[in-house]
C-alpha cells in the first residue's frame, strides 16, 4: 500500500505536497463530523445566505471555518476563496499558493444522508494583483485540483496535473490509501446526469440530446441510456471517473441572470482537470471549461462533462444550432 504520503513525497514539487497534505488533513476531519450525521446537531439550515443567494447549512459554515484555519496554519497558503465567502481572504504573507474550495458540496444531501464532498483548486499567487483577482486565472493555471467524497467510503480524487489518482481514506487508521493510479474514463457510455425538472428551460440542443437519449435503441442512437442525479456534483463526477458517463448542467432559461448554476473557480475549474486527466472532456458545451478567463469570483458557467465521445456528440448538436441560427 502507498499512502498519500508517501505518494506525496514522491511528487516533484515538495511545497505543493505539503499544502494537499494540510487539505487532506482537514478533509478527514470534516469526515469525521459529516459521518456523526444527526449526532453532531450540525443539521439544518443556518438562517443566512451566502453571496450567490443561497441559503447556508450551518455544516456549510463550519467546514468553511474548518478549512480556513487549516490553510492558515499552512506558510505556503498565500490567500483563500470560498464558495461561501463573498470575497477573498488573506492567509500567510509568504505562500506561494492561492487555494479555492467549494468547502461541502451538495450540501442539500446532508439532511438525508446521502453523499457530499469538498472540492479545492489550487493556484500559483498572482503577487500584484489584489486579493481577489489573483483567483482569477483560467483553468488550465491549476496547480492541482482534488475533491474528498464523503460517501460509503471517503476517497480523495487528486490531479497535481499528471493524470488522476484516488486514494480511499482508512477509518481503522485515518490515512488515505492510494486505491488507483491514473484513472481512465472510458470514451464511450450509455448513462447521462442531469437534473430533468430543469427540462422546459434547457436550449433545443440539450433538449434534442436528451430526446435522443431517451428514445434508446428505437432512436437515432440506437442504444438503450441509463440515468443518474446525485445532487451533488463530487457524486456524480465520481461515478463518471470510476465508470464513465456524461454529466450535464447545462446553460438554461430559468433566471436569465445566471449563466447555469455552477460555479466555474471551485466547481468546474477542478472537476475539469480531474475529468481531463482522467482522458474525459469538460466543456460549457460550447468552449472548453478550462480555457474561459474568469471574471468573477463567484461566475457561474454551463457545465458538460465526461466520456470524451458523448461531450464531442453535444458539442457538435450546439455547433449545429448555433450555425442554422447565424
Ligand atoms: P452546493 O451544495 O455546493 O451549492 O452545490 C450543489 C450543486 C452541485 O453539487 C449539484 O450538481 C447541483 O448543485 C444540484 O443541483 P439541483 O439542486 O438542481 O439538483
Ligand atoms: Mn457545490
Ligand atoms: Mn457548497
Amino acid at each position: 500500500m502507498t499512502s498519500l504520503n508517501q505518494w506525496l513525497n514522491q511528487q516533484p514539487n515538495q511545497d505543493l505536497g505539503a499544502l494537499i497534505d494540510s487539505l487532506a488533513q482537514v478533509c478527514t476531519e470534516i469526515c469525521t463530523l459529516v459521518r456523526r450525521g444527526p449526532l453532531a446537531e450540525f443539521q439544518g439550515a443556518a438562517g443566512n445566505t451566502n453571496v450567490q443567494g443561497e441559503d447556508q447549512q450551518k455544516l456549510d459554515v463550519i467546514t468553511n471555518d474548518m478549512l480556513i484555519a487549516a490553510l492558515k496554519q499552512t506558510p505556503s497558503c498565500r490567500a483563500i476563496a470560498s464558495e461561501e465567502m463573498d470575497h477573498a481572504i488573506e492567509a500567510n504573507p509568504n505562500g506561494q499558493f492561492l487555494v479555492v474550495f467549494d468547502p461541502l458540496d451538495g450540501s442539500s444531501n446532508i439532511d438525508i444522508n446521502m453523499p457530499t464532498g469538498t472540492i479545492f483548486s489550487v493556484l500559483a499567487d498572482l503577487p500584484d494583483a489584489s486579493l481577489d483577482d489573483k483567483f482569477l486565472q483560467a483553468g488550465t493555471k491549476q496547480l492541482a485540483a482534488g475533491y474528498v467524497l464523503y460517501g460509503t467510503a471517503t476517497i480523495l480524487a487528486l490531479t497535481l496535473g499528471s493524470g488522476t489518482h484516488f486514494f480511499c481514506l482508512d477509518p481503522a487508521t485515518g490515512v488515505f490509501e492510494l486505491t488507483e493510479s491514473n484513472v481512465s474514463i472510458a470514451a464511450q457510455t450509455q448513462e447521462f446526469a442531469i437534473n430533468a425538472s430543469n427540462q422546459r428551460f434547457w436550449e433545443a440542443p440539450m433538449q434534442q440530446y436528451i430526446a435522443q437519449c431517451l428514445a434508446g435503441a428505437e432512436g437515432a442512437r440506437g442504444k438503450n441510456f441509463n440515468m443518474r442525479w446525485v445532487a451533488a456534483m463530487v457524486g456524480d463526477v465520481h461515478r463518471i471517473l470510476c465508470r464513465g458517463g456524461v454529466f450535464n448542467y447545462p446553460f438554461d432559461h430559468k433566471d436569465p441572470s445566471k449563466a447555469g448554476k455552477l460555479r466555474l473557480l471551485y466547481e468546474a475549474n477542478p472537476m475539469g482537470l480531474l475529468i481531463e486527466q482522467a482522458g474525459g472532456k469538460c466543456t460549457t458545451a460550447r468552449q472548453r471549461i478550462l480555457e474561459i478567463e474568469p471574471s468573477s469570483l463567484h461566475q457561474r458557467v454551463p457545465v458538460v462533462l465526461g466520456s470524451l465521445e458523448e461531450v464531442n456528440l453535444i458539442g457538435e448538436l450546439h455547433r449545429q444550432f448555433d450555425a442554422k441560427k447565424a
